[in-house]
């Protein structure tokens, strides 16, 4: 079990997955308790344009620009869209009052849970399976037994290019939603 995918590779972004969690609910105590409520109504803009900004990267592996080193970039998209989500979830708070921003939010959600199972765990599982499945070939199980063994590891991997290709439609609903929202309040403000 030590050398388990779960082990080695899903409970290093389940524990990323709960940091988020954690800090967004840290932050929204922390805002309530010092009567901060209203920094987390404005967190919305600082959030989304670290959202926004990470696309630099999906418009630099498209070739749309040219430049910026893709791998330093990549790592960028990944921390800036974390963080910006963070912000968000932040400033969506606890409050249920409309339920376009709310869409937009379980969106996002998806949209950050699909990235990081694309970007974190994808690749290194894959190996991982691959390796495990060498190591029983080599000791000369047969093949039904090396698919019996790597069986769960398998499911698991599948599951996980599913979520792969999630990541780019739910970010479209996700900006359609976000627009709708942002464009509302706006207009609200008297910003448009
Ligand atoms: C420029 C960016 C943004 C601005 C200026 C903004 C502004 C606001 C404001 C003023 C409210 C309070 C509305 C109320 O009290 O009824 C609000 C609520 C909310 N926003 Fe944003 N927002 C932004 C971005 C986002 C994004 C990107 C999301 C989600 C992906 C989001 C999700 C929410 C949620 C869930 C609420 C709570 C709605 C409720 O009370 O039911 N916001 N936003």
């Amino acid at each position: 079990m030590k050398n388990s995918l779960w082990h080695e590779h899903v409970l290093p972004f389940t524990l990323l997955l709960g940091l988020l969690a954690a800090t967004t609910l840290a932050g929204d105590y922390l805002l309530h308790r010092f009567n901060l409520v209203w920094v987390g109504r404005y967190m919305g803009i600082p959030g989304t344009v670290l959202i926004v900004g990470s696309l630099y990267y999906s418009l630099r592996k498209r070739k749309y620009v040219a430049s910026g080193d893709p791998k330093s970039l990549l790592k960028m998209h990944e921390f800036s869209a974390w963080l910006g989500s963070l912000m968000v979830l932040i400033h969506a708070g606890v409050h249920f009052n409309a339920i376009l921003p709310w869409l937009a939010t379980i969106a996002m959600g998806v949209n950050v849970i699909s990235g990081m199972v694309g970007k974190m765990l994808l690749k290194r599982s894959r190996q991982h399976v691959q390796g495990e499945r060498e190591k029983f070939q080599l000791r000369g199980l047969s093949k039904t037994e090396v698919e019996q063994s790597v069986f769960w590891d398998s499911v698991a991997l599948g599951a996980m290019t599913q979520w792969r290709k999630v990541h780019i439609p739910i970010f479209i609903v996700f900006a359609v939603l976000a627009l709708g929202h942002i464009f509302s309040i706006f207009l609200f403000w008297g910003w448009v």
